[in-house]
């Protein structure tokens, strides 16, 4: 474990990464510490990525995405290279289903473990040795391709913030959540290197302060002009002509282009429906799952009660008080006025619409 200076966070430690080779081990900047410390945890086995990724030390839909690809690879690393390629292909299997177990909404963990599978099916004619180098480079390609797809996503939807404009987020969908830029805040990026000038409003958004915590925390830190709000706070600010676009990001797309996001997004949007205000969605193809019709299917996890009776350790709620918790919800498509991908933007959100962008 590794501490820093909280104080300087715009040179901070990247979100997830690999150092080292195949005996090397993955380092993640423990989201749990921030904003008021900066901890970088050191993980080497599966059982360590999969209770960083129940705890949220990482989360964010992409991120999760890319600690399964290194949880897979760690499991991989275990199988003596005098193994058949058959035994291999089992522990994959086997740490595949058991890392899914961490956190059920997010697609992205399922889209990363199928990919590392399939490279081990694919290519098991190579033997272990090489395969257990080539899962590394896998997973070191997911890493990386998922910031240039924030980049390029940055880069497709950064015409929907306005000069001299206002923008909601919810949650955090920053750098933090991803490799690197983020989803829904690399538009925020992007514009803001174009010399645009802008307000951000950040929701808190409760239970766990994503929105205090990291994204006003990362904004901050790259000097983008950022006003945190409380989440009872959105509908006044919209109402008072503050707010020109809100900017989301996503755990799960269905067919039909019904999102899934931290739970306060479909309020959010209900607010933005009333107020005429455009809400866009943010998220790489990878966050699609086009085997769900409706968002009616997507399982929503559901979180521990301590979360919603207590803040930093401090209880906030009487004893033996029944608590519902799900950490998600879902936005119909008919409130999203447009998704922004890394290969462009879908509107209006329908299922044709969704189907044509991501079989492409
Ligand atoms: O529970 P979290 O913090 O993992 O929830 C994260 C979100 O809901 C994000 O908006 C989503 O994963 C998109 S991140 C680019």
């Amino acid at each position: 474990m590794n501490t820093e200076n909280p104080k300087s966070p715009r040179h901070r430690p990247p979100t997830i990464h690999w150092v080292g080779g195949v005996s090397g081990h993955l380092e993640i900047l423990d989201q749990r510490k921030l904003p008021t410390e900066v901890v970088v945890l050191k993980l080497t086995t599966t059982e360590e990525v999969w209770q960083a990724i129940r705890t949220l030390a990482i989360r964010g839909a992409p991120a999760i995405g890319i600690a399964a690809a290194y949880g897979i690879f760690l499991a991989a690393r275990t199988v003596s290279p005098a193994s058949q390629s058959a035994a291999l292909i089992d522990v994959i299997q086997t740490s595949g289903a058991y890392i899914l177990t961490s956190r059920p909404t997010a697609v992205n963990l399922e889209w990363s473990i199928d990919q590392m599978t399939r490279i081990a099916i694919t290519e098991r004619g190579i033997g272990v040795r090489q395969l257990v180098k080539r899962l590394l480079s896998e997973a070191n390609a997911i890493c990386t391709e998922d910031a240039e797809k924030c980049l390029a996503i940055g880069k497709h939807g950064q015409h929907f913030i306005p000069e001299d404009g206002g923008v909601l987020t919810h949650c955090n969908a920053g750098g933090l959540a991803t490799s690197d830029h983020g989803t829904a805040l690399a538009l925020v990026y992007e514009a803001h290197r174009r010399g645009r000038k802008f307000q951000v409003f950040a929701d808190e958004t409760r239970p766990l302060l994503q929105g205090a915590r990291l994204t006003a925390w990362e904004l901050q830190a790259a000097g983008v002009d950022v006003t945190l709000i409380c989440d009872s706070m959105a509908a006044l600010v919209m109402q008072q002509k503050k707010i020109d676009v809100i900017l989301v990001g996503a755990d799960r797309i269905a067919a039909n282009g019904d999102t899934a996001n931290k739970i306060g997004t479909y309020g959010v949007a209900q607010l933005a429906h009333i107020h005429k205000i455009p809400l866009i969605v943010v998220a790489p193809c990878s966050t699609f799952d086009l085997t769900l019709p409706t968002g009616e299917q997507i399982p929503i996890e559901q979180r521990p009660a301590e979360e919603v009776t207590s803040l930093f350790g401090t209880r906030t709620a009487p004893p033996d008080i029944k608590v519902y918790n799900p950490a998600f919800d879902v936005t119909p498509h008919k409130l999203i006025h447009a998704i922004v991908t890394e290969r462009g933007v879908i509107s209006p959100v329908t299922s044709e619409n969704v189907r044509t962008h991501v079989d492409q």
